[in-house]
């Protein structure tokens, strides 16, 4: 086996799954707004340090997306983030892309940017020890969208950042996200998902991109936030295998979920059903940034002497999760906290 199928197993190796951590500047602050607690950096170092020091996770947690700041953090102790990680036994991430971009001719749609330099910014994070590297494309439901265009952009850019991950040296997670923002059906979001997954899967083959060294990170197949017809974690369990058996070729080693605005409960009982049928050539595993964190940002508050509260809740996410990776999760678990 290459070195980066097999670093890709390990990113989804039983009872494990991804940290998501790499919120840009600006998401970060949304998310310190919340908890009204300032951005800065020392605050964004000390919560990350929180999440990555927490005793324990590491049963649970394989890897971590990093934001590029981060990477180049240290614990209080001096040791740089990716060593404290690395030391633990999970692999250090980092989100390689500069964001989803207003697409020319396309009113509505977005185009991730971030492939100029690319080659030399993943030469450089690999000698900061980034093992893998994450890319997300947006596409958004609407009546009319996404359109065929947005769709393709969106997957040639993805195919080339992974091409150019696999060559430097690390696993790319390549995460085309469809939102679930909107008033749409589950059956629009399968059918657009569909869509995306095909037209992503056409640029990798086209650009020589070997499967068995990446890592996709999708959305699940939902209703919009806004649908008046919300789906049991059964059907979204049914539909998401459903499309992925027909889309997602059986050389790729896994799957990590997006959480996308899922609650933290949601998108653990939706993964633990997924696992309960199981079946799949791949293994499905979570790559969560909201439903890890929600709970652990509310119980740190930004105060020094909570970061116990603060940890304790992110071992529970991170339990409940490890759980849904054999479907294992029960109710008594997650009241266990
Ligand atoms: P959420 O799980 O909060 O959607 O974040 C995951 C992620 O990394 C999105 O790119």
């Amino acid at each position: 086996m290459s070195e980066l199928e097999s670093i890709a197993r390990a990113m989804v190796a039983p009872g494990k799954g991804i940290l998501a951590a790499d919120e840009s500047t600006p998401t970060i602050k949304k998310r310190f707004d919340s908890i009204q607690i300032e951005s800065t950096e020392d605050n964004r170092q000390a919560y990350r340090q929180m999440l990555f020091a927490t005793a324990g996770a590491e049963q649970y947690i394989s890897g971590v997306i990093l934001f590029d700041e981060t990477l180049r953090q240290s614990a209080d102790d001096g040791t740089p983030f990716p060593k404290l990680l690395t030391e633990r036994g999970i692999l250090p991430g980092i989100k390689v892309d500069k964001g989803a971009k207003d697409l020319a001719g396309a009113q509505g749609e977005k185009v991730t940017e971030g492939l100029d330099g690319l080659r030399d910014r993943v030469a450089e994070y690999a000698g900061l020890g980034a093992k893998f590297a994450k890319w997300r494309a947006v596409i958004d439901i609407a009546t009319d969208l996404p359109s065929d265009y947005c769709l393709e952009v969106n997957a040639h850019a993805l195919a080339r950042y992974a091409a150019l991950c696999i060559e430097g040296g690390i696993v790319p997670i390549v995460e085309p996200e469809v939102l679930m923002d909107g008033d749409h059906d589950l059956r629009r979001c399968y059918e657009v998902t569909e869509r995306t997954l095909r037209t992503t899967f056409a640029a990798l083959h086209a650009q020589c991109v070997p499967l068995e060294q990446i890592v996709l990170k999708p959305n699940m197949i939902v209703p919009g936030k806004k649908s008046s017809h919300q789906a049991s974690a059964g059907e979204v369990a049914e539909a998401t295998l459903h499309c992925f058996r027909r889309c997602v070729p059986a050389a790729v080693p896994g799957i990590v979920f997006l959480s996308g605005g899922q609650s933290e409960e949601e998108a653990t009982a939706h993964l633990n059903e997924m696992n309960k049928i199981g079946g799949g050539p791949w293994e499905l595993a979570f790559s969560y940034g909201r439903a890890l964190q929600a709970s652990a940002l509310e119980a740190w508050g930004g105060k020094a002497e909570n970061l116990p509260a603060g940890q304790a809740a992110f071992l529970h996410r991170a339990k409940c999760n490890g759980a849904a990776r054999s479907g294992s999760w029960t109710e008594a678990l997650e009241k266990s906290a």
